[in-house]
């Protein structure tokens, strides 16, 4: 038995290693989520029959993990340097290096151009990865380049780095350099769960990483998505090296490193210079913050020759792109007006290059944000702007505040909407403060429209923000009803409206009319209700009568819906003028809005059918996205928050207030192995 086990375990851990490989690194899944998990749970099952089958390179083991009281030291037998920026702007940069390398290489003009191994410039953490006979036995960070610190527990959670090397003859010991970053997205990603629940957002994703990676709890470190691409070498043993940089880097990946696919090899110095644009114009585009391009000499006999000065290599140089974050003056603050009301403050800032663009607003997001931040008139503040994300102030520059500044109010300063006059209020617990007129207020008939017409509402191409402006202003269109209404000739009177753009709006239009109930329901913009909601209700209630005629307790039966969002959505229908809007929407005389219409239903067969399940903690084994997917396949929903309605909380490690909730509201809690029993069998355990 335990023989058959042990055998097992490890084909396990080799099935797993290589799905992490494929999903992580190669970006190219190869099992299903369910299957990996399913491998994942036998493993676990294995390890915990058989604790001293437990090995320490052991997929198990990217989670969880003891706490640690502080980081050991770590000495570095070769140790980490920085590289030599290259502070004059393109095309002189790069000549410049060039030109330096021929001259410390001795070649004369007519002998051939020295190859360049060019990579992307990682704004990250760097990280010392060490393989002792193709295992990981530890990662340490830079430090002050001689001694850094023991980080092996964090960076064991990161799951694209490998446990051990994909390699039968793995050189005797390896230290593959490189650095650990977040992307953009999961850094937005996180801080908007932060903001929601209150909690402190990160500044930016360097920081993300370093902080994570800095973290004493594992358990909290795996929490904050991070990624790794070597670039580099340190100690080895056992291993003849290959010839040139670049093919270092191709041995490190065919070992299953990571490694960035945006580097190239390149002779001369005019080729480093179209690297260096050819990366700059897609540097938006890339999932991750870059502060430039490295170039390297790329045969390694070439580098030995050049040697280092002081702290750096000789052979290797940064060349970076302007700044993404940039200091700045706060001139004034100002609000804009959106489509549910809220005023959005913003920071008019003194005009500064960052991020490749001209930036005069931040957004400020809300009075909870100017209060956290602290950011008054006549600050200096840090602001960044990172690929097509909205330009943000950072942080203040306390040092630099001058005498006489005040903390910044919305409400003081806007007692009523800069659009319309209405009164302006901020409800006790909101973060938002809010225009009362509704639909009275042009901002907001404005943002209504365009929030209507957009693609995931009801997709209606070419109503952009010019034309709007023009049509609410010229009071062609007070409600979206009107839409349906406007014909050739007017459409084609309006500015930069030709008679084609005229009608292939008009034909946009048109098409919006078959839509679907989630669509129709998204559209009219009730306040906190998102797309999923919507769906939500048109799942719940099949037909728009159905849920114009429900009461507070009615909607709180639908998942996810809470006394807050039935209050908004009540108070909505119980507009006269939006019941108005409504009719003529549907009105097939007007409107003619239209969508297939059924039974309300939540019922899908399943071991869960009509649960509503709520997911806290970190489970052992699966992923929220892989538990979600099985619980919805089971004929469940999952639910963000624990009400009444609840039927299970599924809780894992470090569960919070929602675990509480459930104990005071009796719900039945369960475990992992426990919701999984549930679904597979139908019984409780
Ligand atoms: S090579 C001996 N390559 O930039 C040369 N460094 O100041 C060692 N970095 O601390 C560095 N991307 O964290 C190298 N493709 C890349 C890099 C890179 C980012 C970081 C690294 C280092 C700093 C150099």
């Amino acid at each position: 038995m335990r023989r058959e086990a042990e055998r097992r375990a490890a084909e396990l851990r080799r099935l797993i290693e290589e799905a992490n490989y494929r999903y992580y690194v190669l970006d190219a899944p190869s099992l299903p989520d369910a299957e990996y998990d399913r491998l994942y749970r036998e493993l676990e099952a294995i390890e915990a029959a058989y604790p001293e089958l437990r090995t320490a390179d052991s997929p198990t083991r990217r989670v969880g993990g003891q706490a640690v009281a502080a980081f050991a030291p770590v000495r570095h037998a070769v140790p980490m340097l920085s590289i030599r920026t290259e502070t004059n702007s393109e095309p002189e940069g790069a000549l410049a290096f060039d030109a330096r390398m021929r001259r410390e290489l001795g070649l004369a003009a007519d002998d051939p151009p020295v190859e360049y191994a060019c990579e992307l410039k990682f704004d990250g953490l760097a990280i010392s990865l060490r393989y002792q006979h193709g295992v990981l036995v530890q990662a340490a960070t830079r430090g002050d380049g001689e001694t850094g610190e023991d980080v092996t527990h964090n960076v064991r959670t990161i799951r694209c780095v490998p446990l051990w090397l994909k390699t039968d003859a793995p050189p005797d010991l390896l230290e593959a350099r490189g650095e650990v970053f977040m992307t953009r997205a999961d850094f937005e990603r996180y801080n908007a769960r932060q903001r929601a629940s209150g909690g402190t957002p990160l500044v930016n994703p360097r920081n993300g990483a370093a902080g994570s990676i800095r973290q004493l709890d594992p358990a909290l470190a795996a929490q904050r998505p991070l990624y790794f691409f070597a670039y580099g070498l340190g100690e080895t043993r056992g291993w003849r090296l290959p010839e040139t940089h670049g093919a270092v880097l191709d041995q490190l990946a065919a070992w299953g490193l990571p490694v960035n696919c945006d580097r190239a090899v390149v002779r001369g110095g005019a080729a480093l210079i179209d690297f260096h644009r050819s990366i700059g114009q897609r540097r938006a585009d890339i999932p991750f913050d870059i502060d430039g391009v490295v170039y390297k000499v790329n045969r390694l006999d070439l580098q030995a020759r050049l040697g280092f000065v002081s702290r750096e290599p000789r052979w290797a140089v940064a060349h970076k792109y302007p700044a993404q974050e940039e200091l700045t003056l706060v001139e004034a603050i100002e609000v804009n007006v959106g489509r549910t009301g809220a005023l959005t403050p913003v920071a008019r800032l003194k005009p500064v290059f960052v991020g490749g663009v001209t930036v005069s607003n931040a957004t400020l997001h809300n009075q909870d944000e100017i209060d956290r931040k602290d950011v008054r008139v006549g600050d200096w503040v840090i602001v960044r702007r990172a690929g097509d994300v909205i330009p943000e102030v950072v942080q203040v520059v306390t040092e630099r505040r001058p005498p006489g500044t005040e903390p910044y109010s919305i409400l003081a300063h806007y007692p009523t909407c800069p659009v319309c006059g209405s009164r302006v209020a901020r409800e006790a617990g909101e973060a938002v403060t809010r225009c009362t007129g509704g639909l009275y207020c042009p901002a907001q008939r404005k943002q209504a429209l365009l929030h209507f017409a957009s693609r995931r509402a009801m997709d209606i191409e070419g109503l952009g923000e010019k034309l709007v402006d023009q049509l609410v202003e010229r009071e062609l269109v007070h409600s979206p009803a009107d839409l349906y209404r406007l014909d050739h000739a007017t459409l084609a009177g309006l500015e930069r409206m030709a008679g084609k753009s005229a009608a292939n709006l008009l034909a946009a239009i048109d098409k919006s009319r078959h839509t679907t109930l989630a669509r129709f329901i998204h559209a009219l913009g009730i306040s906190n209700v998102g797309e999923t909601t919507a769906k939500d209700l048109a799942r719940h209630f099949g037909r728009l009568d159905a849920l114009l005629a429900a009461d507070a307790a009615t909607l709180m039966q639908v998942p996810d819906v809470g006394p807050v969002v039935a209050q908004s959505i009540v108070d909505f229908f119980a507009e006269t003028h939006n019941r108005e809007v409504i009719e003529r929407l549907r009105d097939p005389a007007v409107g003619g809005v239209r969508w297939p219409e059924h039974e309300g239903s939540s019922a899908v067969a399943g071991p869960l059918a009509g649960k509503t399940v709520v997911l806290t903690g970190t489970l052992p084994s699966l992923s929220r996205e892989a538990a979600k997917a099985m619980i919805e396949a089971a004929g469940g929903k999952v639910a963000g928050s624990v009400s009444k309605k609840t039927d299970y909380v599924v809780a894992g490690a470090e569960a919070g207030s929602k675990l509480t909730k459930a104990q005071e509201l009796a719900v039945m809690v369960l475990d992992e192995a426990e919701l999984l029993a549930l679904i597979n069998t139908g019984t409780q355990t």
